[in-house]
């Protein structure tokens, strides 16, 4: 069966969300809500578009013509002919049984029903339900926001069909980009489970151990492999009552006995935060709040506000770099706090095999793509090593879960003959079998060993094609991550290879070229030094574009900066639909000099195609004057920023295989005709710059976004030059490296970037 209609009932939070991404994927939806008093019926449901529209959830406001806007009391005859029918209601038992009724007497046979309940066990919901709907009842557990959370957990029921688990499956992989996992019907199912008890583990370790929120977000963040968000500032996000009910809600399905119910009450400062509204994030107060532009931070003890300083500890940045290891050794109360987390928390995850599941891996799928930790628990135990573990809890008296005992002097998982394997609860070993047209590089990774490597960039021989990865901190670019690409080029160009594909599979493709780097030269005043880091970079992105051989760039995230420089010069582009990209070198005070400036010239005189230049010139003045960054390819191709052969996919795990499948199809290698312009020259320049002051003497811009603006319009234009005058394709990456330098020079810029690297705050001067 082809899903071709599509209905979700509850327009809420998850229930609007999930319609997004069935309209992203281009099949009709509609979007169920209770019928309101008054005029406006279905308010409610209309409420749910326009939540879509504030986070984002639509990869552009065309997609919401998929979306019918409807109430459950007048249009509930549109289920009839639903190929899936989704629940997402509020969660009580009992009004989703009355719905089920509901939705029984007037869908077909063939309609699937899914329920999107977070924690109560399929048994129940279709207890009073007969055999021909059960079979083809699951549930579909999405995560917030569903556009950009991965993790889709399935759970079975007894008497769900097969062929109903595959088409879920089928339909949730490839047309919503969800990153499928089979679940049993246990209490908070996989994420939840171990992704609660983290987040509790680290609310009370923090509140016990006396550390403030800053503190221990500092820690239980990027340094822990976990979100930036932190415990406290992911509490606010998710928001402290609906995260206090959830982890109720646990308790209530969990047994007694379960490790969870100590780590799950509430703070008692949670229980007067709650009475007071100070919910988080969609209240603008929890356990941080922003007044008057300054964040300022709840005091656990007191209840009281003050300024959120800023907590800079070497530690952290250490362990973000080079591993979870790093604060285990420590025994500040930095590192006394990660173990007590840590452990607790690996050792609550190894205790669930094999209740929710005979291996580690659908624990680990799930933390990665439900929470965004980079490693699962599993994984992690493997970095700090299992011997070190189980002696460590040992040494403490503490009990050691069986899986974990079964793993002592080894690891979860191994390379055995090319091929990464699982441990299994029995203590044999499984090769991981990811859907077919599904591969993650992190785990292809560790089948191979790279060609050539250094500490920010790596690239690998992937079955005769050069596959370069950027590895640094947000992958920022720097001339070590150009001379791989090179290195990668020059053996594809020496025949060894097929072609090559830039990619990683990371959180983002790369944040844009090292400021670190470009700092340190012009602290030196090593400003030829610079120009040569450019010219080197420009040189190596343009062989990208002209070599004879596929060239495939493979993005996921963001690709901001020097990162979508790079991915301009791919002969194609295989994004991931969540995709954000943009060259935004303008708020740090300096231009693209990677090429992106007159990638952005060429491309909008190839989209207008129109022999008027002008126009093509005010078009990439606007987009890099103003940074701008489309938060999907779809919106990225409406601004000239990708092409019309270049693809997206709703899933990324699918993007290397269909990236491999591209080198050797051939398919979108569009040639990188590059020709020489006739450039508007000094009149449409001199309108841009009235243009620039105007603005300024309306306070919209600063003096300095006017000098770097005149840069842009420098460069687009041609500058003080007769009209018609030619610049090749050399020319302008000159003119790029020109004012560049000519930036960097500047005090302005380099406040900017100071600033940038110091605090993280863009400076408007
Ligand atoms: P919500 O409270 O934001 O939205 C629920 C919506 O259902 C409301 O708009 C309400 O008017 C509507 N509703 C209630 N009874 C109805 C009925 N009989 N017919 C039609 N509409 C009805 O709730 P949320 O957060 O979207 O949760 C929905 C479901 O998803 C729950 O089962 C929840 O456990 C689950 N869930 C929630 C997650 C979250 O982060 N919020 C994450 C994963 C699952």
């Amino acid at each position: 069966m082809t899903i071709k209609k599509v209905a979700v009932i509850g327009a809420g939070t998850m229930g609007s969300g999930i319609a997004g991404q069935v309209a992203n994927a281009g099949v009709e939806v509609w979007l169920l809500d209770l019928p309101s008093e008054g005029d406006r019926v279905n308010a409610l449901a209309e409420r749910g578009v326009e939540r879509l529209h504030e986070t984002v959830g639509l990869m552009s406001k065309d997609f919401e013509k998929n979306i019918h806007v409807g109430n459950t009391r007048d249009d509930f005859q549109q289920l009839a002919d639903c190929d899936w029918v989704a629940e997402a209601i509020v969660e009580r038992l009992e009004l989703k049984k009355v719905l089920y009724k509901q939705i029984d007497e007037v869908c077909s046979e063939t309609t699937l029903v899914s329920s999107n309940t977070s924690s109560i066990p399929i048994k129940l919901l279709v207890e009073d339900m007969p055999l021909s709907f059960r079979k083809r009842f699951a549930i579909t557990h999405f995560f917030n926001p569903v556009r950009f959370m991965p993790l889709l957990e399935l759970v079975r029921g007894e008497d769900t069909a097969q062929s109903v688990m595959n088409e879920f499956d089928a339909f949730c992989d490839q047309q919503l980009g969800k990153g499928v996992i089979s679940c049993l019907d246990t209490p908070g199912f996989l994420g939840n489970r171990v992704g609660c008890f983290a987040i509790q583990a680290a609310l009370q370790a923090a509140n016990e151990m006396g550390l403030s929120p800053v503190q221990a977000d500092a820690i239980f963040g990027r340094p822990m492999g976990v979100p930036k968000t932190g415990v406290f500032g992911l509490y606010d996000l998710i928001g402290i009552d609906l995260m206090s009910d959830v982890a109720q809600s646990l308790v209530n399905t969990l047994p007694a006995d379960d490790a969870f119910n100590v780590e799950a009450p509430k703070l008692p400062l949670m229980v007067e935060m709650i009475a007071n509204g100070q919910t988080g994030n969609k209240k603008g107060q929890g356990f941080y709040r922003t007044v008057d532009g300054q964040r300022q931070v709840i005091n656990l003890q007191t209840g009281e506000y003050s300024k959120a300083e800023r907590l800079d500890l070497p530690l952290a940045l250490k362990a973000e770099k080079e591993g979870v290891m790093h604060l285990l050794n420590d025994d500040s109360i930095y590192g006394q706090f990660a173990w007590r987390v840590l452990s607790r928390t690996l050792s609550y995850a190894a205790s669930l095999i094999p209740e929710v599941g005979e291996t580690p891996l659908g624990v680990d799928d799930a933390m990665k793509l439900g929470y965004n930790w980079i490693k699962g628990p599993f994984a992690l135990i493997d970095e700090i090593g299992t011997d070190y573990f189980i002696q460590r809890l040992e040494s403490e008296g503490r009990e050691i879960p069986e899986f974990l005992r079964q793993a002592a002097g080894s690891t979860f998982y191994r390379v055995d003959d090319g091929k990464l394997q699982v441990r299994v609860y029995n203590g044999s070993w499984q090769s991981i079998a990811r859907p077919k047209g599904v591969e993650r590089f992190n785990e292809t990774r560790r089948t191979l060993t790279p060609k050539n490597t250094c500490e920010v960039a790596s690239w690998f021989d992937l079955d005769g094609v050069a596959l370069v990865e950027f590895h640094s901190k947000a992958n920022a670019l720097d001339g070590d991550s150009m001379a791989i690409l090179g290195d990668a080029i020059d053996h594809v160009e020496a025949g060894k290879l097929r072609g090559l594909i830039v990619h990683n599979d990371a959180q983002h493709f790369s944040c844009g070229v090292n400021l670190q780097a470009v700092r340190g030269y012009f602290l030196k005043e090593d400003m030829s030094g610079l120009d040569a880091f450019l010219a080197h970079f420009q040189n190596t992105v343009h062989r990208m574009a002209t070599a004879d051989f596929p060239v495939v760039a493979a993005p996921v995230g963001m690709s901001l900066g020097g990162g979508f420089e790079v991915v301009l010069h791919a002969k194609e582009v295989i994004c991931h639909a969540n995709s954000t990209m943009g060259l935004v070198e303008s708020g740090v005070g300096v231009i693209p000099g990677g090429g992106g400036c007159k990638e952005t010239l060429y491309r909008w005189h190839e989209k207008l195609g129109s022999s008027d230049i002008g126009e093509a010139a005010w078009k990439a003045f606007m987009n890099l004057g103003y940074g701008r960054t489309c938060t999907s390819p779809v919106l990225a191709a409406q601004y000239a920023m990708l092409r019309n052969n270049d693809r997206f996919l709703s899933n990324r795990d699918r993007l290397l295989p269909a990236a491999m499948a591209a080198i050797d199809s051939g398919a979108g290698q569009v040639s990188f005709d590059r020709p020489d312009l006739a450039l508007p020259g000094r009149d449409v320049f001199q309108a841009m710059i009235k243009w620039l002051e105007e603005a300024h003497a309306l306070g919209k811009l600063t003096p300095h976004n006017v000098v770097v603006a005149t840069e842009l319009a420098r460069i687009v234009t041609g500058g003080d030059v007769d009209a018609g005058t030619v610049f090749s394709e050399q020319d302008l990456f000159d003119a790029e490296r020109a004012s560049f330098l000519k930036l960097v020079a500047t005090d302005a810029t380099r406040e900017r970037i100071n600033s940038m690297l110091d605090t993280g705050q863009v400076v408007q001067n």
